[in-house]
Order: structure tokens, then C-alpha cells, then sequence
């Protein structure tokens, strides 16, 4: 089984969807418990200021998950279009603000050509090969406006792997992980991968963000923002 074929299983079987709590079905939680309220409407709170959210924006939110992000902006801006693979997922949001909800995989979905103002991906760019990630800045790239902003969040560093399976024990977990075909947390990027790849795909801008220290992925994980 292809790596990024797991992750869709694990997506629409997996226990964790049927938690209850935003973050706890998506598993955004710091040994078992999820992140408070206060650290996530920081994270809010930059994303909106990064994005100069504001309430003309037509906003794409890939693989949206429960709504941590599309709910509570979705009284900030015009609309809201939320796909996810999960439809267990994307079910708690439907009637809230006008958001569209889709059940779709968004490697096979296309938009039309500049659609989208904003588009975020947030906490699932792991869940992607390279390949994909390739063909989805390409997606992502045409379906924005132009001066259109993208915002991928959370995205696994190469660089900081070993920060993260950081004993005996985990470093096992992870090898084995790979070996299962099950990867713990799943693809890792370089950053230079990644502004390359903006460049390749067309976008006049490719900020790598690094993320304030006190957030909780901080020690592995980091941002992009792209503009086209
Ligand atoms: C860790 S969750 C993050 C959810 C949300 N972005 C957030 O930050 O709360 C990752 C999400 O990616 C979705 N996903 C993974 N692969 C996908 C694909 N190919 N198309 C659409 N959604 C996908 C999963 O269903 C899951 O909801």
C-alpha cells in the first residue's frame, strides 16, 4: 500500500474522528490532552493576520478536518468551501455560517481558475507524497485569485525529525513505522523543497514562517505562505 493510501484509511476508519472535542478528532493534542483554547486563538489570530482575512474573501480550506479553522473564520470572510476525505469530520460543521462542506479527496477535485482569494492547509501536508505536493502547489496556484494568498500551516521539518522521535524507544517506533508502511506522522520536508517548489509553480512569493516558540508543534513543524 502507497503511503499516502494509508492515510486516507486512517482518515475515514480510525477511532480518533469520533472524539469529542475540534481538536481531539484530529488529533492536535499534547500528551492526550488537546491544545487550550487560549494557544489555539493565537494560532487564529496570526493565520488572520498573515492571510489579511477580511469579508470579501472567498476561502478554500484543504482538508479542514472538524472546522478548527473554518468555523470560526467563517464570519470573518464571504465563504467558506471545507473538503475533507472525512465526511464523520466535516459533519459537525454543516448549517454553521454558510460553510460548504465537501467529502472529497482533494487530489482528484479541481476548482475553477482563480476561485479562491485564500487558501489554508493546515496540520496536513504530511498526509501528502512529494509528488503530490508538487502537483498540488500547481492546483493551488490556478485556483487562487491573483495576489491570491495560500497558507500551509504545520508543516513536518526534515531538519528537526530526530527533535521529534527524540529517545531509543521512538526512533524504534519511527523505522518500524516505516517498515509497516504506517508512518508515524508521514511525510517530512526540507524548507528548501518546498520554496523551490513555489518558485516552480508559478508564485511570485514563497515565505518559509518559522512559529512562535510557545506553540506546540514549534520544536518540529513550521509554516509557508505563498503568494500568487
Ligand atoms: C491532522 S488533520 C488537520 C485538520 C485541520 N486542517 C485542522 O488543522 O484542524 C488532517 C486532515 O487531512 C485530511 N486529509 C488527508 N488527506 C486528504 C486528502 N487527500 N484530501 C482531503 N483531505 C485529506 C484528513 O481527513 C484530516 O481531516
Amino acid at each position: 500500500m502507497e503511503e499516502n493510501e494509508y492515510w486516507i484509511n486512517y482518515w475515514k476508519n480510525n477511532d480518533i474522528v469520533n472524539k469529542s472535542g475540534l481538536h481531539e478528532k484530529v488529533g492536535r493534542t499534547i500528551a492526550g490532552k488537546p491544545i487550550t483554547n487560549e494557544k489555539w486563538s493565537d494560532v487564529l489570530s496570526d493565520l488572520e493576520t498573515q492571510l489579511t482575512l477580511n469579508s470579501k474573501d472567498d476561502l478554500l480550506d484543504i482538508a479542514a478536518g472538524s472546522g478548527a479553522i473554518s468555523i470560526p473564520f467563517s464570519n470573518k470572510v464571504h465563504s467558506v468551501i471545507a473538503i475533507d476525505i472525512s465526511e464523520k469530520l466535516l459533519s459537525g460543521m454543516e448549517g454553521i455560517n454558510g460553510i460548504k462542506t465537501m467529502a472529497a479527496d482533494i487530489r482528484t477535485t479541481d476548482f475553477e481558475e482563480n476561485q479562491f482569494s485564500k487558501i489554508i492547509l493546515y496540520f496536513a501536508l504530511q498526509h501528502f507524497t512529494e509528488k503530490e505536493t508538487v502537483i498540488l502547489f500547481q492546483k493551488i496556484h490556478k485556483w487562487l485569485k491573483p495576489n491570491g494568498f495560500c497558507y500551509i500551516g504545520d508543516i513536518p521539518d526534515e531538519e528537526k525529525k530526530f527533535d521529534f522521535f527524540n529517545s531509543k524507544e521512538r526512533e524504534v517506533a519511527y523505522f518500524n513505522s516505516i517498515v509497516k508502511s504506517q508512518p508515524i506522522i508521514g511525510t517530512w520536508f526540507m524548507k528548501d523543497f518546498l520554496k523551490k517548489l513555489g518558485k516552480y509553480s508559478g508564485f511570485k512569493e514563497t515565505s518559509i514562517i518559522a512559529q512562535p516558540e510557545d506553540y506546540i508543534n514549534a520544536h518540529y513543524r513550521f509554516d509557508v505562505k505563498l503568494v500568487k
